[in-house]
């Protein structure tokens, strides 16, 4: 399987001149990067998805930072599966820490957004974390996230399933950040997340859902998740906006092409 390494763009950068400079730097670095090895998306601001899905073009996927669970109707603000995938758009957050902390997502309403996100044929990532680090176990919070984000959803959906395991603590912009998680501990929780699939799906419905990393992705530490970590991807925050660091971290991922992990 190839690894999958999504750009989580955030609230960046300012303007879709801006935008699309980038992505055209992070498609010169990842053209670099035997891009036929590794499944790359880049998850733009909503306001630059239509310009920053031209630019793409094939090689990098389009993706969405976020998504509303209904399909249409008098919801102000808010932006469809349906609409998402007008655009082009094949991946999408779902749930990630920033918007739990920041604007209040509950857990039912990430249940509604990974939902909606099947609905419209959409590949849900669904991110899950802890907020501190509680030692060697991996937190309870984790499997609740987990199963409140997944409740009601059938095995045959989740094919289109990533978990994204993002200790809050580990991301760059946490304040106060720790830096990345370690291998070895990425490793127990990706174990963990797995176990909670098998019991949930079975295991060869568990076996189809990749199982990413995400919190202070580097292009030096990129490989020891892959490897060590035992990663299907990386999910990248800050990197992701610095052309070369995102491709060095694409290129990481594409050696694991070949040892077919
Ligand atoms: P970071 O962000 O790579 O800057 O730590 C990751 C994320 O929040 O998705």
């Amino acid at each position: 399987m190839k690894k999958l390494i999504i750009a989580n763009w955030k609230m960046n950068p300012d303007t879709p001149e801006a935008a699309v400079r980038l992505v055209r730097a992070v498609l010169r670095q990842f053209k670099t990067a035997e891009p036929q090895n590794v499944e790359a998306v880049v998850a733009p601001p909503y306001p630059f998805l239509p310009a920053v899905g031209r630019a793409l073009g094939g090689g990098i996927k389009l993706g969405a930072q976020d998504i509303f669970w209904e399909a249409r109707g008098a919801y102000t603000g808010e932006i469809s599966g349906g609409q998402l995938a007008a655009l082009g758009v094949e991946y999408v957050l779902i749930g990630h820490s920033e918007r739990r902390i920041h604007l209040g997502e509950t857990d039912l309403m990430v249940q509604k957004k990974i939902r909606a996100a099947f609905a419209a044929d959409l590949t849900a990532v669904l991110c899950v974390g802890e907020r501190e680090r509680q030692g060697a176990d991996i937190p309870s919070v984790v499997g609740e996230e987990l199963a409140a984000g997944l409740a009601g959803v059938k095995k045959d959906a989740v094919k289109n399933l990533v978990i994204a395991y993002e200790p809050v603590w580990a991301i760059s912009t946490t304040p106060g950040a720790a830096g990345a998680d370690t291998p070895d501990s990425a490793f127990r929780a990706r174990l963990y997340i797995e176990k909670t699939l098998k019991n949930l799906y079975g295991v060869r419905a568990a076996a189809r859902v990749r199982i990413i990393y995400g919190g202070s992705v580097r292009a030096a530490n990129a490989a020891s998740f892959l490897g060590e970590g035992q990663m299907d991807g990386l999910l990248v925050g800050g990197a992701s906006l610095e052309d070369e660091e995102f491709g060095a971290i694409a290129a990481a991922a594409a050696k694991f092409k070949y040892l077919n992990i």
